[in-house]
């Protein structure tokens, strides 16, 4: 069992009010590091509040890039694409996001590097960016396995086209970050749609980038510049709290300020066609990100099918929709989702272990999960297993379970939401 924080769940009768989040993990990401090699002061409003992004935020101070925090702005001092070699190690705690993606911009630069992480990122894959990162020049050493810590050596960097074999989103901005140091145009082709974050993000900041099908170009040794952002609220956060409402029929929620980009929102389609009633008003496009405003009112939920480029769209959201699968009345299938066992835990195993100890049936799948519906499950002990997500999951299942649910290791939820507890009891009626 984690060790920790226990946070004490009660069933609810609906999930209803009003909501604004902390801006979306992946775009604070980006937003911070394309600062810190642009030129001139990026002032960016809503910067997510997780632990995760802090850690980006870490990173960048040890490569000698300014930055500060006053009032709800962060300005990060970018002073164009040099860097300054640290004096110490990075360390990139959880968040696999820091370590993937600030490799491409280290592989350009002419000094080592040190990237390390915390248990969980310590276990997770790297070969993905090693292997095209030294294609382009850099020199990159990893521990058994490719795991972390990474030592990256940099240089001057040349142009490839990389085919990416697993569709990931860290991986195509790592390259595409990579590529503005490179010598020629650096292609990413991806198998399937992942989140376009960092193309829009590379534009936001004023550099050329085409788009042609699943491939996305980019011409090195471009210039860019500092940019003012308030950033949209974190979708994979509303996540926990639109299928929370979902669930019981006098639900009525609303989420202001909310990321719409339209490789992120698939989670709107399915709870819609689970049969939820959902509106979004005041659309708005801000550096290319849609954001807007949400309303979902629940009902009876029917099940749902995921998979193909549906579970590589709702990577970060399937811990949730599992925990709320057995209510459901059909029932969910997840397929395609072996990237699931490589994230912060084995997020297949993790869901089902937890689901059966509130007496749900599941059956795990090498690549997935089969959840039969119209199944009633009461409180239990949870173990969020040190994973942000599970820890959430779990207490929105908790809503709708017989009796009380302690979530053990319920700290993990500041990994991308501080405060999320609290902001879930501020919209439970019971
Ligand atoms: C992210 C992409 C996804 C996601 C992660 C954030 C990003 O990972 O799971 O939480 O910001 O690009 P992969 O791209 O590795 O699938």
């Amino acid at each position: 069992m984690a060790s920790g924080s226990v946070q004490l769940i009660r069933p609810a009768r609906n999930v209803s009010g009003s909501l604004r989040l902390p801006g979306d993990k992946s775009i604070s990401h980006r937003y911070a590091m394309l600062g810190a090699i642009a030129e001139g002061p990026t002032r960016l409003k809503n910067f997510s509040t997780g632990a995760d992004c802090a850690s980006t935020l870490g990173c960048l101070g040890t490569l000698g890039v300014g930055w500060d925090r006053n009032d709800d702005e962060i300005v990060i001092r970018g002073e164009g694409p040099t860097l300054r070699a640290p004096a110490s190690p990075l360390d990139c705690g959880n968040s696999g996001s820091t370590m993937r993606m600030l490799s491409g911009i280290l592989a350009g630069q002419s000094f080592s590097s040190e990237l390390l992480g915390d248990t969980s990122l310590s276990r997770r894959p790297m070969a993905r960016i090693i292997e095209p990162l030294e294609q382009m020049g850099a020199r990159i050493s990893s521990a058994e396995g490719n795991r972390p810590p990474l030592r990256i050596t940099g240089g001057a960097l040349a142009a490839i086209h990389y085919p990416m074999p697993v569709a990931s989103a860290q991986v195509k901005s790592s390259l595409l970050f990579a590529g503005l140091f490179a010598r020629g145009e650096t292609s990413v082709e991806e198998p399937v749609r992942t989140r376009d974050h960092g193309e829009l993000a590379l534009r936001a900041f004023g550099a050329e980038l085409h788009r042609q099908g699943n491939q996305a170009h980019i011409a090195g040794g471009q210039q860019l510049r500092a940019i003012e952002a308030s950033i949209p609220g974190d979708i994979s956060s509303a996540a926990f709290f639109l299928c929370a409402a979902a669930l019981f029929p006098r639900s009525n929620l609303t989420i202001t300020d909310l990321l719409m980009n339209p490789t992120r929102a698939r989670l709107l389609d399915i709870l819609l066609a689970m049969g939820a009633r959902i509106s979004v008003a005041q659309l708005e496009e801000h550096h290319g990100e849609l954001v807007g405003t949400v309303e979902i009112e629940g009902g009876t939920v029917k099940g749902a099918t995921v998979a193909g480029s549906d579970t590589a769209a709702l990577i970060d959201e399937i811990p949730v929709l599992a925990a709320i699968a057995p209510y459901t009345s059909t029932g969910v299938e997840i397929r395609d989702a072996r990237e699931l066992r490589v994230k912060e835990s084995d997020r297949i195993a993790a869901v089902a272990r937890n689901l059966r100890k509130m007496g749900a049936r599941v059956e795990e799948l090498e690549d997935g999960l089969k959840i039969p519906g119209g199944q009633d499950l009461h409180g239990a002990e949870i173990d969020s297993e040190g994973d942000h997500r599970i820890a959430m999951a779990f207490a929105v299942a908790a809503l709708r379970a017989k009796g009380e649910t302690l979530i053990h290791g319920a700290e993990a939820a500041v990994i991308s939401y501080p405060g999320f507890f609290e902001a879930l009891e501020g919209v439970v009626a019971r």
